[in-house]
């Protein structure tokens, strides 16, 4: 499984790296690729600028220009790394820390997350809640993919379909995060009295059992969503559409 997991997360980060750095190819009209979006940048075109707010520039390092994709990376990427489930996935495949439950570890002290840079996994919360307005976003984006290339409402593409399911798995893990579960139902001492935060915290509870097949899941979904847009944007496959 450790060598599963490297495989798969290195992978990922490849590919979100490679797409990140090439700057083009992430719209398709009604289509916005997940790792634009929001597109907040002013190189991006006035189609893929969904809230008309633009507070980054065309600044450029070493005489290229600077990604929309790369202002707004921190937030998954923040997210994703600091998941408990990952955690647990990258400190045996990764970090040797430790390399398996009554394993001895490498390093020479054990020192949790006490230190720089695994400290910053003490943010998972708040990384959960910036987690949640991109979820709102990504929503929007596939609400937008009920229009036509021309900006006419109630057509069904298979973009659609992939901009959908991508918003829905990344609700999915979103919402059975063991953050979600402690702030709906955590430092409650009584469930009595607070019975909507109890039945929320319930149905928490069973998503966060999946949490972890929610998280792959979401994973190869917001890859598998942005190479769609890439191609239809490059031309290599047509959107279909179903009416
Ligand atoms: Fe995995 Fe919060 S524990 S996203």
């Amino acid at each position: 499984m450790p060598v599963v997991t490297v495989i798969v997360l290195v992978s990922f980060i490849a590919y979100s790296t490679w797409r990140a750095f090439e700057n083009a190819y992430y719209y398709a009209e009604p289509l916005i690729s997940p790792f634009y979006s929001p597109c907040l940048s002013t190189v991006c075109t006035p189609e893929n600028a969904q809230f008309f707010w633009t507070p980054f520039g065309d600044w450029t390092i070493f005489g290229m220009t600077i990604s929309p994709a790369l202002f707004i990376l921190i937030f998954p990427l923040g997210f994703r790394l600091t998941c408990y489930y990952y955690r647990k996935a990258y400190f045996r495949s990764f970090w040797q820390s430790p390399p398996a439950c009554a394993v001895a570890e490498p390093h020479k002290t054990y020192t949790g997350e006490t230190r720089i840079p695994l400290i910053f996994n003490n943010a998972h919360r708040w990384f959960f809640y910036a987690g949640l307005v991109f979820n709102v976003i990504l929503t929007y984006d596939a609400i937008l993919a009920f229009q036509n290339a021309e900006g006419a409402w109630g057509h069904l593409s298979i973009g659609t379909l992939v901009l959908v399911a991508n918003a829905t798995f990344l609700w999915l893990y979103s919402l059975s995060c063991h953050s979600c579960r402690h702030a709906m139902g955590g430092r409650l001492k009584h469930f009595s009295k607070h019975p909507v935060r109890y039945k929320a915290w319930t149905l928490i509870s069973r998503l966060n059992g999946s949490h972890a097949r929610f998280a792959w899941i979401s994973l190869f979904g917001v890859a598998l969503t942005d190479l769609y847009v890439r191609e239809v944007a490059v031309g290599t496959i047509s959107n279909f559409y179903f009416f």
